[in-house]
């Protein structure tokens, strides 16, 4: 009788694990995020985010460039903001396309303007 509750016991653990697993999986896969920085200034997003993108990121990703996502205006870059972030550390693939990647000062910038509420300013 007590072997029969502990092998209830082991299967029903196992059923446990299967249907736990999997779950955990899917969830490895969501896209990275950045790990939150600590943003001494306020950035502006004409001053500083427009010129940066303007210069690395519009000759492919310009109106009429050719390139999804379009990046041409701040509507554009704040939808896309998450992503580009991402692709500016690599991930799924480096931006600018090539190489290198931009200066580290650059991308805390841009992670600040976001952390910052992706301001209009
Ligand atoms: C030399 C051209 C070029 C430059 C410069 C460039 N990109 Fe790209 N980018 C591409 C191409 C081509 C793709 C599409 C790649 C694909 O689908 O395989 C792409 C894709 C992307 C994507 C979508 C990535 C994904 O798969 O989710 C993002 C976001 C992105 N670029 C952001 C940027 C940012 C931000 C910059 C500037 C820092 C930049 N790119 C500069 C060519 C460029």
């Amino acid at each position: 009788m007590k072997k029969t509750i502990n092998i209830f016991f082991a299967l029903s653990s196992i059923t446990v694990l299967t249907l736990f697993i999997p779950s955990a999986c899917s969830k490895a896969k969501a896209p990275p995020t950045q790990p939150e920085i600590v943003c001494t200034s306020t950035i502006s997003f004409s001053q500083q985010i427009a010129p940066m993108i303007q210069e690395n990121c519009a000759g492919c990703h310009g109106s009429g460039a050719g390139t999804s996502p379009v990046l041409s205006n701040y509507t554009e870059i704040s939808e896309n903001a998450h992503a580009m972030l991402n692709a500016m550390h690599g991930t799924p693939q480096l931006m600018p396309q090539g190489g290198p990647a931009l200066a580290d000062s650059l991308l805390q910038q841009f992670q600040c303007w976001m952390q910052q509420g992706k301001m209009n300013n």
